[in-house]
Order: C-alpha cells, then sequence, then structure tokens
C-alpha cells in the first residue's frame, strides 16, 4: 500500500499577543493510496488545523513543526512558495469547512469555479465554459448556464455545497481534504452530498481526508477512521475496527453520541464536560478530566501508542498490560462482540461500508 500523504509529528502553536495556542501537538497521518480516511474529534481538536498546514495555508501566527511531512514524493516541510501554489492548484484539493468563507462573495458562481482550471491548466474561452458547465453539472445542480451566472448568496446552502465540490473537482485532484462538507446540511443533503464523493471517488483514482465531528456519517463513506482529541490522535483503525473493536473511551463517547438502527432513543448521548483549554502546555492525558475510565497514571504522563492490529493503534493506558481488568460500557460490550462474530466470518467484514 502506498502512502500518498504521511505526516510525522505534527506540531501547530499559534503565538498570539499574550498566549499561544497549542492547537496541534503530535499527530501522525498517513493516507493510503485510493482510500478514504476519517479524521473525527469534537469541535476544537485540530482537524482543520492539521489539514491547513499539510496544505501550507497557515498564517504567520503559526508555528508548524514536524518530523516529516510528504506528498507522495515531495517534502512538504520545505517545499516553496510557488511548488505549494501548484500542489493546492493541481494535486490537492480542499472543500472548505464553511462554503461562505471558502467562495468569493463578490464573484459570479462559474467564474469561481473557471477560475482554479483558467490559471493552471490555461483553458480560456469557449473551452473553459463548457468545463464549468460540466463541473457544475457533475455535482447534481440544475441548468448550469443559469447556476454559473448567480453570485453566492442567491444559492442555498446545499447548492453551495455543492460548488465547492465543483470548484475542487474541476482541477481533478489527486487528494481530496473534505472539511465538514456535510456539516450545515439537512439529512436528506447530506446523504446526497457523501454519495458524490463516493462516486467521484469511484470515478477516478482520488484518496479522499474526509473532516467530520459526527461518526455517524463516516460509516458510510470511510476505509479508515483516525480520532483527534485535543490536537493528538488518539485512536485510528479500520472503519470495522472504530466501530466494532473501540479501545479509547473517548472512541466510546463518539460511538454513543451515534443514534443506531436498534437505538430508539430520541435524545442523543453527548459526552459530558469540555475539551481542555489548549493555552496551557497538557500535562498527562488530555481526556483524562472526562474519562470515567481515567487510571491515576492518566494525570501524570501522556500514554504511549498501543497497537491492537496491523492496522489498529490506540493512546490509552487501558491499553496498558498493567492495567486492572475493566468492562467497557455495555453499549460498546454490544459492539465488540459483534466484531467476533465479523471476525470470524470474513466476508461480512466489510458491512460497515455499506450500512
Ligand atoms: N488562527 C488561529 N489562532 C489561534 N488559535 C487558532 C487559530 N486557528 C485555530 N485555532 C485554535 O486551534 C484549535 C483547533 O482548531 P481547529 O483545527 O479549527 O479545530 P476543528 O477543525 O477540529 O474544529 C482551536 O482551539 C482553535 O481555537
Ligand atoms: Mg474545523
Amino acid at each position: 500500500m502506498t502512502d500518498i500523504v504521511s505526516i510525522k509529528n505534527l506540531t501547530v502553536t499559534f503565538h498570539e499577543a499574550n498566549e499561544n495556542v497549542y492547537a496541534v501537538n503530535g499527530v501522525d497521518l498517513t493516507l493510503h493510496q485510493g482510500e478514504t480516511l476519517a479524521l473525527v474529534g469534537e469541535s476544537g481538536s485540530g482537524k482543520s488545523v492539521t489539514t491547513h498546514a499539510l496544505l501550507g495555508l497557515l498564517g504567520k501566527d503559526a508555528e508548524v513543526k514536524a518530523d516529516a511531512m510528504q506528498y507522495g514524493e515531495t517534502d512538504l516541510l520545505h517545499a516553496s512558495r510557488k511548488t505549494y501554489t501548484r500542489l493546492r492548484g493541481q494535486e490537492l484539493g480542499l472543500i472548505f469547512q464553511d462554503s461562505l468563507s471558502g467562495l468569493n462573495p463578490t464573484m459570479r458562481i462559474g467564474r469561481q469555479i473557471g477560475e482554479g482550471v483558467k490559471a493552471h491548466r490555461h483553458l480560456h474561452g469557449a473551452a473553459l465554459k463548457q468545463a464549468v458547465n460540466a463541473a457544475i453539472q457533475e455535482v447534481g445542480l440544475p441548468d448550469p448556464a443559469l447556476i454559473a451566472r448567480k453570485y453566492p448568496h442567491e444559492l442555498s446552502g446545499g447548492q453551495r455545497q455543492r460548488t465547492m465540490i465543483a470548484m475542487a473537482m474541476i482541477m481533478q485532484p489527486k487528494v481530496l481534504i473534505a472539511d465538514e462538507p456535510t456539516t450545515a446540511l439537512d439529512v436528506t443533503l447530506q446523504a446526497q452530498v457523501l454519495d458524490l464523493i463516493k462516486r467521484q471517488k469511484a470515478k477516478r483514482d482520488l484518496s479522499v481526508i474526509f473532516i467530520t465531528h459526527d461518526l455517524g456519517v463516516v460509516a458510510n463513506i470511510a476505509d479508515r477512521v483516525a480520532i483527534m482529541y485535543a490536537g493528538k490522535i488518539v485512536e485510528t483503525g479500520t472503519a470495522n475496527e472504530i466501530f466494532y473493536n473501540p479501545q479509547h473511551p473517548y472512541t466510546w463517547g463518539l460511538l454513543d453520541a451515534v443514534p443506531s438502527s436498534d437505538d430508539q432513543r430520541k435524545e442523543l448521548f453527548t459526552l459530558p464536560g469540555t475539551p481542555p483549554d489548549l493555552r496551557e502546555p497538557i500535562k498527562g492525558d488530555p481526556f483524562a478530566p472526562r474519562n470515567p475510565y481515567a487510571l491515576a497514571i492518566d494525570f501524570k504522563e501522556m500514554p504511549p501508542l498501543f497497537q491492537v492490529s496491523p492496522t489498529h493503534f490506540v493512546r490509552s493506558w487501558l491499553l496498558d498490560p498493567r492495567t486492572p481488568s475493566y468492562q467497557p460500557p455495555v453499549t460498546i460490550q454490544k459492539r465488540w462482540a459483534r466484531f467476533a462474530e465479523l471476525t470470524k466470518e470474513p466476508s461480512l467484514a466489510v458491512a460497515v461500508n455499506q450500512a
């Protein structure tokens, strides 16, 4: 399996007038060629900052450090501005989290979608118009010629989201980073946008980083999942491993917040407590104060990464062999039981992606 993106020990610190914000605290992340990796965590966990660091989009107030940051053969840590401009134009596509900040309010939709191909692929005139209309059509927007003449505020939220996908896809990127592309949408539109990304991916050799705070969306789209908390990846595994064999109490909390089909609860369980203040360096496991399973050592020392399988890694002291035995919540015990069944019947092991 080829890694198309590889990040090792990334830290991002924002230097503000009187304080620092430790937004990303040692992230290791790889994206395999052709896969969809979901990056999941609550708001403020560092998902956007991590990917913006990768794309060279952070401002001067951000101090970015890493042991390595690679796109294919390109060393992004030492990439020139010119290299980055080319990569962002032709190889690395981003769908911004917020369609209002991702789109220029004073420019017609058609021109915005066409700008990139005009600059990077030197399309002009009728060829450019044709490419733009095709891109608009591709994302399922009706009447491309009409849409092309509109301004962002004249479109609905769903249409703007599609416009952003069209803007990214027209460049035919190798890697697509979709930053919470469905968060502002209702359930029906969410499903349509997910489907759209899946179809784009099936059509050609695209690798995707799909960012979301909602594990519920992930089952539908991800091959692998990385769970992020307070600027660190705390658990990573295949979609099956994360859904049916989760090991980190934070992942348990996120999973319990997802309504399942055999679950009639109307009111969603939300994780108690709040994420830590990132203006202070964190001692121990940042999740400890919210963790009902926290051990004394959690408050003193950051847990190392424990390996569960060749594809499954967890940063929690619960995995340490010295930890006394414990029982996860009943909801999670049920998932573990299902995992035991799934691993007995390997033919069923992909079911999670079609749920
Ligand atoms: N330009 C900035 N200056 C200072 N702090 C920032 C800046 N951008 C992001 N942050 C902080 O970095 C942390 C991670 O932010 P972000 O990556 O946007 O979270 P997520 O995308 O997971 O919701 C947050 O605490 C956020 O307030
Ligand atoms: Mg974000």
